[in-house]
């Protein structure tokens, strides 16, 4: 594999800017205090950082609602603050992915404003999706759909002379007016920011909502198509035909991609993309990655399978069957900003879901110190799969979920838009702690005396500080480090093949050429392990020699 293709087999790591650091002590984080922590990453082994949204915006959806593509936001640092932090990371030999919001803008982008002040008609509202609402007086919304942070996915608007005009379409908030890609203006205008931080450094982008942004002609209903309604968590009905919702997972899409792949390989060296595309299988992941297309996509079948290993298994098998098919590497990732923390998922009995509403049904059942435990062991397992893995921040540290953020703090849209019944994904987006000192907001605001931080961090927070874990014999910092440099270090590992070895039910055993073994158990009897394997790491010590339950161990096996 060229080093021109570091993507196959990179591991890169996830900054949350608001969350990471605080630099300037106004409790929101910023690009000096991630400037400030990129040895942090040096140190853990990562090749990359995928950093979310940090372009102006009035932050009606946490940076996804973009009012300048070409800017950065000046809570987070100025553009030349973006550059040399781009630069420090190449220094230290990370590369630098950036997040594109192509689906949407903020209503605040002049685009939009242009739009609601030209009028009914004007070529400026051609560039969003405008359509007269249904009903004697335009009164209904043009159609059934919904927004992903619930509610109708409709908003209408009054005209400049007060009189009731027509309703717009936004997939997310109403402050997310979704743009229309059959206009030219949006393709261009999309390549020019590519170009802009292309340009500037950038190594790649991961895409905001890939799978959207074509809608079907018409803008039919849903009706009673099959589709869950709930649109961000598409799940698949047995029986119905998958592939013809009119707003996800639009084949035409992938022409968007085929664009912006040429953009990308017009650099030297070429620039690369991530997908975030919620599809209903591999198989309709995989068409997002084909050889013209984009270079990797998430693999959320994975962030949303249980812990049981047959399931693993079987997710595994699929996505690296369906992903060959197509001569692309699997993306392996367990958590993000917008899901429940892996540790507290696997902390339940395992019935699926990966959203805080899941995590609250089986709160009385919660045993943290097993999501840790797993948590751990299915960290191995991800670094031992053929292919490149995203680590969200704060998961190198073992950290829970905040399931019990007070209700005054909560900010996710989500919060508001369902009346205070979904509190949302803020739990999993609490600045992370650093040191066990409260009174810099565990050491995420690096001045003092600290600004209150802009999520609540909890008292037990400092329990998972990375100054705590650091050169904690068997903490989980310690095991990512040492998981991640043998990662590097083994030929073996990133992209290439795996073959399954047979082991109890309940366990999940391969090998990899040359001469390596990954050994899971979940929850079998403690697994033998064949004369002449050496151990290599493991994520719980070995019980007399054998791999105990919620465990992962690596071997030489040679
Ligand atoms: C997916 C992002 O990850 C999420 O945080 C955001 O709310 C939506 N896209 C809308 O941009």
């Amino acid at each position: 594999m060229s080093e021109l293709e570091w993507w196959r087999s990179a591991v890169i790591y996830q900054v949350y800017i608001r969350s990471f650091a605080d630099g300037d002590g106004d409790g929101l984080g910023d690009i000096a205090g991630l400037a400030a922590e990129l040895d942090h990453l040096v140190r853990l082994g990562v090749d990359a950082i995928w950093i979310n949204p940090w372009y102006p915006s009035p932050f009606a959806d946490a940076g996804y609602d973009v009012s300048d593509y070409r800017a950065i936001e000046p809570r987070f640092g100025t553009l030349a603050d973006a550059e040399a932090l781009i630069a420090a990371a190449h220094d230290r030999g990370l590369r630098v992915l950036l997040d594109i919001v192509p689906n949407h803008t903020s209503e605040q982008h002049v685009w939009f404003q242009q739009a609601l002040a030209a009028g009914p008609g004007s070529p400026e509202r051609e560039r969003y999706i405008f359509r007269e609402g249904r009903g004697e007086h335009g009164e209904l919304a043009p159609n059934d759909w919904r927004s992903a942070f619930h509610g109708p996915a409709w908003t209408r608007i009054t005209e400049a002379d007060g009189t009731p005009g027509p309703w717009y379409l936004h997939l997310f908030a109403p402050e997310q007016p979704d743009l229309n890609w059959h206009h030219p203006d949006v393709h261009a205008d999309m390549i020019e920011t590519l170009r802009f931080w292309f340009d500037r450094g950038a190594d790649g982008f991961r895409i905001d909502v890939a799978h959207s942004l074509i809608k079907e002609a018409g803008l039919p209903d849903i009706g009673e198509r099959g589709w869950n309604r709930l649109p961000f968590r598409l799940q698949p009905i047995p029986g119905v035909h998958q592939t013809d919702h009119p707003h996800w997972d639009r084949d035409e899409v992938h022409e968007i991609y085929r664009e912006w792949r040429a953009v990308a390989d017009a650099y030297h060296p070429p620039r690369i993309f991530v997908a975030e595309a919620w599809t209903p299988d591999p198989s309709r992941t995989a068409r997002y990655v084909r050889s013209d297309e984009l270079h990797t996509a998430f693999n959320f079948d994975f962030l949303r399978c249980r812990w049981i290993a047959d399931h693993l298994r079987g997710v595994i098998d699929d996505t690296l069957h369906e992903h060959r098919s197509v001569g692309a590497t699997a993306t392996w990732v367990l958590s993000n900003h917008d899901v429940a923390r892996h540790v507290s998922r696997f902390a339940r009995p395992q019935r699926g879901g990966v959203r805080g509403h899941h995590l609250r049904d089986l709160a009385a059942e919660a045993d943290i110190e097993l999501g840790v435990r797993r948590a751990r062991a299915a960290a191995l397992l991800m670094f031992a799969l053929p292919g490149s893995c995203y680590v969200y921040q704060g998961e190198e540290l073992g950290l829970p979920e905040v399931e019990d953020l007070p209700e005054a703090s909560l900010q996710d849209p989500t919060w508001q838009r369902s009346n205070g019944t979904d509190r949302g994904r803020d739990g999993c987006r609490v600045p992370i702690p650093w040191t066990v000192d409260p009174a810099t907001n565990f050491g995420f605001s690096r001045t003092t005396p600290a600004a209150a931080p802009w999520l609540p961090q909890p008292a037990w927070f400092g329990e998972y500080a990375a100054a705590t874990q650091d050169g904690a014999a068997g903490s989980t910092l310690e095991l990512y480090r040492a998981g991640l440099a043998l990662r590097r270090a083994e030929p073996a590992l990133g992209e290439g093949d795996m073959a399954w070895v047979e082991v109890p039910e309940g366990a999940l055993a391969f090998t990899r050429e040359p001469g390596f073994a990954c050994v899971t158990n979940v929850d079998a009897d403690p697994v033998e392990v064949p004369a002449g394997w050496t151990l290599l790491v493991a994520s719980e010590p070995l019980v007399g020699g054998r791999v105990g339950g919620d465990t992962t161990a690596w071997f030489r096996t040679a």
